[in-house]
């Protein structure tokens, strides 16, 4: 599938090298990490696919907190190669979110922090990791879901001024989309930041790929 026009991969190859600054982590991505894990230990995930995994940090906590297999999926070198050093998953993999390179069925469950947002084609994204997992296994989406459209509309078009457009679907628009490519919505889980939480909640949506008989 080809992508459409969306984030270059050297914005995320040069970010790549300030990524895991302990305040970066700590103020933006550490509690969606903290309420994900919550999540797949819930569920019981053993086989867990990471798209859009960075330097790896979420996956590297998803192997020793879990002691699930994770494999980590990205499309930018930079932030593989800085994963890889540290050997943070038990396979990287470059590839991206709208054609993930692996067979279907392979996971128990799709996990993406921080990322959908710059997902060019957001429903096709979601298709892919309803195929990517076995029938019972689970998604889990978490970024910001701004409370009002309109919010979502001005950050997009200031995103397209930078020349990095995303788009930020709020909580109704998120459901939505998971139900448009056949998951069942289990959850929506507010993600408690430090100091973002009241304008720009994140928030994390877990969706279920159900067990036809
Ligand atoms: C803000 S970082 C989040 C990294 C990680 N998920 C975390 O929570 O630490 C966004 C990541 O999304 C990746 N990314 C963006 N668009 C992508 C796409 N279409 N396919 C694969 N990866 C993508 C970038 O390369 C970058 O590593």
């Amino acid at each position: 599938m080809a992508e459409r026009r969306g984030p270059d991969r050297w914005f995320f190859d040069v970010w790549s090298r300030f990524y895991d600054a302990p305040l970066v982590q700590r103020l933006t991505y550490r509690p969606e990490h903290d309420a994900v894990l919550r999540g797949l230990r819930r569920a019981g995930s053993t086989r867990v696919l990471d798209v859009a995994c960075g330097t790896g940090l979420l996956a590297e906590r998803i192997r020793r907190e879990i002691g699930a297999d994770v494999v980590g999926c990205d499309f930018s070198r930079g932030m593989l190669a800085q994963a890889a050093r540290r050997r943070r998953a038990d396979a990287l993999v470059q590839g991206s979110a709208l054609a993930l390179p692996f067979a279907s069925g392979s996971f128990d469950a799709v996990v993406t922090t921080e990322a959908f947002h710059w997902f060019p084609d957001q429903a096709a994204a979601l298709d892919e990791f309803y195929r990517v997992l076995a029938p019972g296994g689970r998604v889990l989406v978490s970024l910001v879901n701004p409370p009002l459209a309109v919010m979502g509309d001005v950050a997009h078009r200031a995103s397209r001024l930078i020349g990095e457009p995303a788009r930020w679907p709020t909580r109704e628009g998120m459901r939505d989309l998971l139900q448009g490519s056949g998951f069942h919505v289990e959850s929506q889980r507010l993600v408690f930041r430090v100091p973002a939480t009241l304008i720009l909640p994140s928030i994390l949506t877990t969706g279920l790929r159900p067990v036809r008989i």
